[in-house]
């Protein structure tokens, strides 16, 4: 695999829940642990993910700037400014790519004091299990070949999209990266409804979960639409098509796309932007 051939070295800053997904997706896929670096304040997670993954750690990021092709920013939105001014006179050569939602190439330049190559992405939860959706925008000044690694980087832990304007990323935040709570708000109801027919919790979980998983590999594997999946399932008369008319009767498919456009609006009241209008 190309990866496991780069010489590029990564540093995290932060070594929380996507650092930590991210980092174990990569290692897994055989980047060479050596290669990695974390930083962040936490002795216990660097001492867990230095246990378990061989990677290089320290509470110093200077200790692993002059030696950084890529900056991973793996914090929260809150302390990025503050992360940024200190990182910034010691960035070099690195490209930088943040995770952090809502903060935007402009900020991190800024924040930097430096006009670095940036990359955003956002990841999403299902990372931690390598099955992550991330859409990813990358600035015009970032080398194609660093971006090709960066995207495989992702891909360690799931799929990735690359979209062409910043700004959809507002759009992909409410689609993915808010989205797995939506699959567990389905679930929820899935489950509730198992048990009221009696099933167990367990097992109601189980079937509940499989089918999800399964109808969202189908879509995925197949060339045909999910609408026309769907109407296969849907015998005339038979039981899915009862469960389906009453969903569509009372309004699924638009209750579903304002929530998720309420998700897009929110994304950018949440970073300071005038929210798109809805029609
Ligand atoms: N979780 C998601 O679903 C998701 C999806 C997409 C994007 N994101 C983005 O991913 C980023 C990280 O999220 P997360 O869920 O991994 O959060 P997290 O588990 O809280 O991890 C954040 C890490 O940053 C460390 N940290 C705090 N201040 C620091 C500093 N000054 N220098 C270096 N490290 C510092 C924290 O250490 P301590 O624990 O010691 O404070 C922790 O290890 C966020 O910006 C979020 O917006 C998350």
């Amino acid at each position: 695999m190309r990866m496991s051939h780069s010489n590029e070295r990564l540093t995290f800053i932060g070594s929380g829940n996507m650092a930590t997904a991210i980092i174990g997706g990569l290692v897994e896929k055989k980047f060479p642990p050596a290669q990695i670096q974390v930083c962040g304040p936490s002795a216990e997670e660097l001492e867990r993910l230095n246990t378990r993954y061989g990677v290089v750690t320290s509470h110093e990021a200077s200790d692993f700037m002059n030696d950084t092709d890529i900056l991973l920013l793996c914090v929260k939105p809150q302390v990025m400014q503050s992360v940024c001014e200190a990182l910034g006179p010691h960035t070099r050569e690195a490209t930088v790519v943040s995770i952090a939602a809502g903060v935007t190439t402009d900020q991190l330049r800024t924040w930097l004091g430096r006009d670095v190559p940036i990359v955003r992405c956002m990841p999403n939860t299902p990372a931690m299990v390598h099955e992550g959706a991330t859409g990813l925008y990358a600035a015009a000044n970032v080398e194609p070949r660093t971006l090709e690694l960066i995207e495989s980087l992702f891909a360690a832990i799931g799929r990735v999209r690359r979209v062409s304007a910043e700004a959809e990323l507002h759009a992909v935040t409410a689609l993915s990266g808010s989205g797995p709570a939506y699959g567990f708000y389905l679930l929820e109801a899935m489950i509730a409804a198992g048990q009221r027919m009696g099933l167990s919790a367990d097992t109601s979980k189980e079937l509940a979960c499989q089918t999800l998983l399964g109808a969202a590999s189908l879509a995925q594997a197949s060339e045909d639409a999910p609408a026309t999946l769907k109407q296969r399932v849907m015998s005339p008369g038979g039981t899915t098509e009862q469960a389906v008319f009453h969903l569509r009767d009372n309004g699924f498919s638009e209750q579903v796309q304002s929530a998720i456009l309420k998700a897009w609006q929110r994304s950018y009241t949440l970073a300071g932007e005038e929210p798109p209008r809805l029609d």
